[in-house]
């Protein structure tokens, strides 16, 4: 039989069903979950069967938390539609859904597969991408030199495929030490302590947030590490249509990055960098943290 054919052949006996989600955090409930549950009890599906997650990150993290757990585990295969779904959320074994707190419940387990399609990808609006950036540049500044050269040449326009493939490579580098965030998957952080805070505290998008995140931990790592790259870093921050300064309220960030776990003597431990690529864990006392926030922030 001609390949094609049989490929074809093959493809209509598959037995498929579909369950849609609502749109972003609301996906990730724990009665959404619930109903992706029954609609896998309603159709069956077996340990032989698989579920393929196509969305965003909210998708894949639902979607890789329900395969996980049913029938203590099915296979996943990740189909990410955002670009920090394909950069960030689909890569690392993550699964995730929140209950009172964001991720609050989750698993480790990695899927079977990811298929990204660049196509899909290049036609987000530009507002995706742009938050899909912000992880982007942050994974080049920890872990690629490269990446972070090709984002300061080309910014938005930056092809696609080439930064897909380098931030994924990073992160896949990464977990692949320390999957289950023991110490090194910590680098994925950078930004990240202050860069929370600010996004409860002024209400605004995670890769915006994390965008000024990394400002303050610049900031940080001017006195702690000699970092000299910092007006490097904001001009490519910037240069991707991100901020490095914000309207939000001190104090309330302050007292949010308080709550953030990671505390020993010497301060909250935050991830620096010493020189693009080159990332360190270290304590940063109060003050300095204090006047870092204070310096990109302004009144709320
Ligand atoms: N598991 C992990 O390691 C990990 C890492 C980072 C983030 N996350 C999670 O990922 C989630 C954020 O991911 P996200 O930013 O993709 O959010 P999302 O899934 O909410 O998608 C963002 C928006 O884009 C829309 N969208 C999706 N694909 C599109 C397309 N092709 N064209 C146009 N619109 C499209 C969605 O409907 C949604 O409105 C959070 O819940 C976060 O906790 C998980
Ligand atoms: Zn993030």
């Amino acid at each position: 039989m001609e390949v094609a054919t049989e490929v074809r052949q093959r493809l209509s006996q598959l037995e498929t069903a579909v369950a849609v989600l609502p749109d972003g955090e609301d996906a990730k409930t724990l009665e959404q979950l619930g109903r992706l549950y029954t609609a896998l009890r309603d159709h069956n599906v077996t340990r032989r069967d698989t579920l393929v997650a196509v969305g965003g990150g909210t998708v894949t993290d639902i979607g890789g938390f329900a395969a996980a757990t049913y029938l203590r585990g099915i296979e996943a295969v990740y189909i990410p539609t955002t670009l920090l779904g394909a950069v960030d959320a689909a890569i690392g074994g993550k699964t995730g859904i929140n209950i009172e707190g964001k991720n609050l419940a989750g698993t480790f387990t990695q899927p079977a597969r990811v298929v990204i399609d660049v196509d899909v990808l290049e036609e987000l609006p530009l507002d995706l991408r742009i938050q899909g950036m912000a992880e982007v540049i942050k994974t080049g500044l920890v872990g690629d030199p490269d990446l972070v050269a090709l984002l300061e040449q080309d910014g938005l326009d930056a092809p696609t495929q080439s930064v897909v493939e380098m931030a994924v490579a990073v992160k896949q580098a990464v977990v692949d030490v320390d999957f289950r965030e023991n110490g090194l998957r910590r680098v994925l952080n950078y930004g990240h302590t202050i860069g929370h805070a600010i996004e409860v505290a002024a209400g605004v998008s995670h890769g915006e947030a994390i965008a000024v995140g990394m400002q303050a931990a610049g900031l940080i790592a001017e006195r702690l590490t000699g970092f000299v790259e910092l007006p490097r870093q904001k001009a490519i921050i910037e240069k991707l249509r991100l901020p490095t300064q914000i309207a939000a309220d001190a104090g309330e960030v302050s007292r949010l990055v308080g709550y953030d776990k990671k505390r020993d003597d010497g301060g909250i431990k935050m991830v620096l960098l010493e020189s693009i690529g080159a990332p360190v864990v270290l304590p940063v006392g109060d003050d300095l943290l204090e006047k870092a926030i204070a310096a990109v922030v302004g009144p709320g």
